[in-house]
């Protein structure tokens, strides 16, 4: 569909509707700067605050980003407990600015280990989301693309066993509709701050043909103009999802 060179011009990608994040390097900002570790995380959680306003003021339907992973309570608990007040303190600032904002937030994970406060953040900006149409923001919380397929397996196959569907009846759709990302289309690009060429167990399912986008920048020095760097990277890519080159 999207040729790259059409009559000698060069063709570029329409700009992606989903960019999804994982926001690293915020450890290391600080330690580069002789702070504690949380001072990363509270600048990090600024810079995803402008990148999401900036993503939705360029007209794009999703950002997901990577807040904590089922692997992050493996830190220490003065990291956790930041990390999860700098979510308080977003879900409550958020709550005051979504009728201003238009931001849909929506969360990914197995939310069940958040503290009951939280759970209670998250249910007031559900309730609000619902009613907005438009630029939606995807939390990763308490999220993990292994535990993600585990549970939409687990899922199906509970339906097997009480009856309501047959193993046979498993299609890439079906499946898709039981993870967490139900409805909701795949990023187009992926994109890595920090410096590390992993995935970390995000995304592991939707990002079967997304686009990766790998920066040294560390997520807390992350600015709009890397987003742009990334996305005109992505607009001169070759996607092909698995067809010939044209
Ligand atoms: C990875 O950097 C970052 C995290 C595990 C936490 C990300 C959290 C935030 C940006 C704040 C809260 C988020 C929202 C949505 C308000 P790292 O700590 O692994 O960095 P390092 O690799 O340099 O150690």
């Amino acid at each position: 569909m999207f040729q790259k060179h059409i009559a000698g011009k060069e063709r570029q990608l329409p700009p992606p509707k989903h960019i999804a994040i994982i926001m690293d390097g915020n450890g290391r900002w600080a330690k580069k700067r002789g702070l504690p570790r949380q001072s990363g995380h509270a600048v990090g959680s600024e810079v995803f605050r402008k990148i999401a306003t900036y993503c939705r003021d360029i007209g794009m339907d999703y950002l997901t980003v990577y807040a904590f992973s089922t692997e992050n309570w493996k830190r220490s608990e003065e990291e956790v407990s930041a990390i999860m007040g700098l979510l308080k303190k977003y879900l409550l600032e958020s709550i005051d600015e979504m009728a201003a904002d238009h931001i849909k937030l929506h969360f990914f994970g197995d939310l069940s280990r958040l503290k009951p406060e939280l759970l209670e953040l998250i249910a007031r900006t559900n309730a609000i989301s619902d009613t907005y149409d438009g630029f939606q923001v995807n939390v990763c919380l308490n999220y993990g693309g292994r535990d993600e397929i585990v549970r939409a397996a687990r899922a199906f196959a509970g339906k097997c066993a009480n009856g309501e569907a047959k193993p046979e009846d498993l299609s890439e759709d079906v499946f898709s509709d039981l993870l967490y990302s139900a409805g909701i289309p795949d990023p187009d690009l992926i994109i890595r701050p920090g410096g590390e060429f992993r995935t970390s167990n995000f995304l592991l399912w939707q990002s079967a043909y997304s686009e990766y986008y790998f920066t040294d920048v560390l997520w807390p020095d992350f600015t709009p103009h890397e987003l742009e760097k990334a996305i005109s990277a992505y607009q001169h890519r070759n996607r092909r999802f698995g067809g010939a080159k044209p």
